[in-house]
């Protein structure tokens, strides 16, 4: 076993915390205030290759492996989840999906220019009555020879008025259940598609969730991903890996809080002390310093899994409940070590607790996690 991360690890480590402090560290408040997308932001972390890192370098990616992947996502999301969350969906989402899965001319034609960052991607799978039950499908996409006829409505879709490309789950034949469903690529400006108002959020405000609505839109046979039927496994698939992206977006949001509050105690001062002088503060220091530390050892166990071929659904849906967990009890106890300036903006720890409530509900809540995690135990 070998706790040692490589050279190129490490740069690359370097490189995300390098662009995390200098490029959207400015701003962040303000994009959180106004809901305000990262879009400058967004399209350096392209030129960088942050929204391709995994992808094979002759389809324009990174050709990272997924540790990479995980210390880039924490250093990002220590300062900015709503960007690190467009992160997330385009590389463990949209292009993991399209590589792993998609035709060479699938690829050609979306994947370049997703995995450069030169568009981006969205991945829609809930429904306003279909989010944890993801196989009660209302979305249909009927079979008409040469092409699919998409209806319905998806909610609360990540970079929804921003992506070009959106990846669509709808169900074909209602009679197969999670058999008869369908993954296929849809295009921004298809005729009958339609993005809906944008939500007004508790957190990762500067992220862009949208519902899109579809209608009568004629999506061609050769945008289906996989064998007719493979949609639900798809969708299952992908976010087995999106659940890692997820889980290291919870760990920077805890590691970005932490340092924040370690820093704070040992300036502010009470009863004549600095507050890191008093144990009470000590405690919930070395409480999050360990739990951060669990944290990222499960993200990186998932990553590593990822990396080496092996079954990672169990460890990266234990790696996002765990981290997500820790998220949200780090940015709380942050809050509380910097008293009531924790509770206005500048401070950005109020930010970080909103934010982190997030990663307990997308890409499965803690209790499908836990779905996840128990059927593996008992299989
Ligand atoms: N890989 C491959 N196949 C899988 C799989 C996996 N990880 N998980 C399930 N399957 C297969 C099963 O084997 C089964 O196929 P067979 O019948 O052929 O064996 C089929 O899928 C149905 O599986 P289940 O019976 O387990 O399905 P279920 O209805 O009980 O649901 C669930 C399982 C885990 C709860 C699933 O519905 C789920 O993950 N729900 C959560 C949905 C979710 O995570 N949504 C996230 C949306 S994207 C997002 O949120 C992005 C963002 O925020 C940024
Ligand atoms: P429900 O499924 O209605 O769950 C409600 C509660 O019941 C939860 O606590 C849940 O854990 C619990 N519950 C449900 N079933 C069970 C069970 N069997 N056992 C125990 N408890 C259960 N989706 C996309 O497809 N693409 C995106 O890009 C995307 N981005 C998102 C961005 C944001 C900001 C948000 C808020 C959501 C996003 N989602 C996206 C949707 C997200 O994945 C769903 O909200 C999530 O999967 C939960 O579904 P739901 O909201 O319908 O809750």
């Amino acid at each position: 076993m070998d706790f040692q991360l490589t050279e190129e690890q490490l740069a690359v480590q370097a490189a995300a915390r390098d662009f995390a402090q200098t490029e959207l560290l400015p701003g962040v408040i303000e994009r959180d205030e106004h809901q305000k997308f990262p879009a400058e932001q967004i399209k350096k972390m392209g030129e960088l290759g942050f929204l391709g890192m995994m992808v094979d370098p002759k389809y324009g990616g990174g050709g990272m492996d997924a540790v990479s992947y995980v210390l880039a996502m924490e250093e990002i999301s220590k300062v900015d989840a709503s960007a690190s969350v467009v992160m997330s969906v385009n590389n463990s989402l949209v292009c993991w999906g399209l590589e792993t899965f998609g035709t060479e001319e699938q690829k050609q034609k979306y994947l370049t220019r997703l995995a450069t960052g030169e568009i981006i991607g969205a991945f829609c799978l809930s429904e306003p009555e279909a989010g944890s039950d993801a196989t009660s499908q209302r979305t249909t996409a009927e079979d008409k020879g040469d092409y699919y006829l998409l209806n319905g409505t998806k909610n609360w879709i990540t970079n929804g008025s921003t992506a070009s490309v959106y990846l669509v789950i709808a169900q074909t034949d209602v009679e197969k259940g999670h058999r008869g469903i369908n993954a296929l690529i849809v295009e921004r400006g298809m005729e009958g598609f339609e993005v809906g108002l944008k939500e007004n959020k508790l957190g990762i405000r500067g992220s862009d969730t949208h519902s899109l609505m579809f209608t009568d839109v004629k999506v061609p046979k050769e945008n289906r991903i996989g064998e007719d039927g493979f949609g639900f496994k798809f969708a299952m698939q992908t976010l087995a890996g999106g659940r890692i992206g997820i889980a290291a977006q919870a760990l920077g949001i805890a590691s970005g809080a932490m340092e924040l509050a370690l820093k704070y105690s040992k300036e502010r001062k009470a009863f004549g002390v600095e507050i890191s002088k008093h144990q009470a503060i000590q405690f919930k220091l070395a409480d999050m310093a360990t739990n951060i530390e669990a944290a990222r050892l499960l993200c990186l166990q998932a990553a590593h899994d990822k990396d080496a071929h092996l079954d990672y659904g169990k460890s990266g849906a234990m790696a996002k409940l765990f981290a997500s967990k820790v998220a949200m009890e780090t940015t709380v106890e942050a809050v509380q070590i910097h008293g009531g300036y924790g509770f206005v903006k500048e401070y950005h720890v109020e930010r970080l607790m909103r934010d982190a409530k997030i990663t307990q509900i997308y890409e499965g809540t803690s209790e499908i996690q836990k779905i996840v995690i128990s059927r593996e135990l008992l299989k």
